[in-house]
């Protein structure tokens, strides 16, 4: 088995993308482009992962995860100029190196096993992933010769209306033998349209000099679409939608109307929860078993809902503990709370969790019954088993005792009249 290293170009600033951030540092279901990528090559199992980075540096450092080397690219003269940066960080390497573009993010570790695969059973000095696309608009050709052999890839700027034509694109991922690459890169030279070093230059590079290039060619093209507009960024938001929400449903969760959900790929639901349209999930949340979640609901942050829990239309849940049984069905806000099993949380009741400076707790009891349209001034907490009475605004600190009623503005003790 060949020692094997990774790059990730990373350093461009996706100029297409019209924005002051790095492309990679863009969101897909609330995870950075790169992160996708990078978990990705982490599959592998790679003794070192190098990222280019370059515009945008520190925020693409932030954002990459954790494990990986940065190399930088201070002026950003296309994808061999890239490699040529990482080449002092694997100097004596002998194994083979990997290269992924940072903006291909659907890109999954089986495909990558598949290309080492062929690579080293080929022996080949270049391995890359090809796709059939039929708008193949805006990546690289795939020229190959008569008899099906590689030839070169041919950038969409620097194209004939022949190569133009073809409809092989270069996914911008490769595996490479580390010695091959590093001779060729030297090679490069920017006389091209876009007057860049060309990585895929290295392809015509390695034929001209009688050396073996090969192409593993995707079943789905959509597993190799790169990003590089925001309309690119929404196509692909929606595939890994599907993906995400499939990958729930295939483990036993009813999902009414995928087309009309959000959830994140952070998310975890349990079997025979039901989702309804118009949902939005992200971050870190975890949904139990048997809950039915939404029409309408938002619910984000680092928040539980434990099993059979419900949560319904216009509510939003931030960070909170929602316990087993509970239910907050129609219009409320949920914030920083830990609510315990069975409590009903009655229409258009908020919790105020903000008080201009900090965020503060609310806590409800098990079987505690909220009012409609009770505030809940945090921090305070009501008891177990207690009642606050519809429109009720109860005070920060004013704690409510287990079994107590509560009504009013603000609320206080219920008195039995007198008869
Ligand atoms: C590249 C390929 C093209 C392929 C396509 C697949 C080249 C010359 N072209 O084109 O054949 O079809 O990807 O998606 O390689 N980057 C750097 N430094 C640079 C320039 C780019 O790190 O100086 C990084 C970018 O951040 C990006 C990746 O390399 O993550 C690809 O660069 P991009 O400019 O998007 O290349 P494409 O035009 O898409
Ligand atoms: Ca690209």
């Amino acid at each position: 088995m060949n020692k094997l290293a990774c790059i990730i170009l990373a350093a461009g600033e996706g100029t297409r993308m019209k924005s002051r951030y790095a492309k990679v540092a863009h969101l897909l279901a609330g995870k950075p482009i790169i992160r996708y990528v990078v978990e990705a090559a982490r599959g592998l199992e790679p003794e070192r992962i190098a990222v280019v980075i370059g515009h945008d540096a520190e925020r693409v450092k932030t954002v990459a995860g954790d494990g990986v080397d940065f190399v930088e690219q201070r002026e950003q003269r296309g994808t061999g100029h890239a490699v040529m940066q990482a080449q002092a960080l694997f100097a004596g390497y002998e194994g083979d190196l990997l290269v992924l573009s940072g903006d291909v993010p659907l890109i999954t570790v089986e495909t990558l096993r598949k290309l080492c695969e062929t690579h080293r059973k080929a022996s080949a000095a270049c391995t890359l992933l090809s796709a059939v696309m039929k708008d193949p608009s805006g990546y690289g050709r795939i020229i190959r010769r008569a008899n099906g052999k590689l030839l070169k890839i041919v950038e969409e700027e620097d194209a004939s209306l022949f190569e133009k034509a073809v409809e092989e694109i270069n996914a911008g991922i490769y595996l490479f033998s580390a010695g091959h690459l590093f001779q060729a890169i030297e090679k490069l030279s920017p006389e091209n349209r876009q007057q860049e070093f060309y990585l895929t230059d290295v392809v015509g590079i390695f034929v001209g000099e009688g050396k073996q290039v090969e192409a593993v060619q995707v079943d789905d093209a959509r597993g190799v679409l790169g990003i590089n507009d925001r309309d690119e960024l929404a196509r692909i938001e929606k595939i890994l939608q599907q993906k995400i929400q499939k990958a729930h449903m295939l483990n036993g969760v009813t999902i009414v109307d995928p087309a009309n959900t959000y959830i994140e790929a952070t998310v975890s639901i349990g079997r025979d929860t039901i989702i309804h349209p118009f949902t939005v999930i992200e971050g870190e949340v975890r949904i139990g078993t048997d809950c039915r979640i939404g029409p309408f609901s938002h619910i984000r942050g680092v928040t539980v809902v434990e099993d059979g829990a419900e949560i319904g239309n216009f509510v939003e849940v931030k960070t909170s503990l929602i316990g087993g049984g509970t239910k907050a069905k129609h219009l409320s806000y949920i914030g920083d709370a830990t609510i315990g099993r069975e409590a009903n949380i009655g229409a258009g009741t908020i919790t105020a969790n903000y008080d201009g400076t900090a965020k503060h707790k609310t806590v409800i009891g098990d079987r505690a019954f909220i009012g409609s349209g009770t505030t809940l001034v945090a921090p305070v907490k009501v008891g177990k088993g207690a009642i606050t009475g519809a429109g009720s605004v109860v005070l920060k600190g004013r704690d409510v005792p287990d079994g107590s009623v509560v009504v009013g503005i603000p609320a206080a003790p219920l008195k039995k009249k007198q008869k």
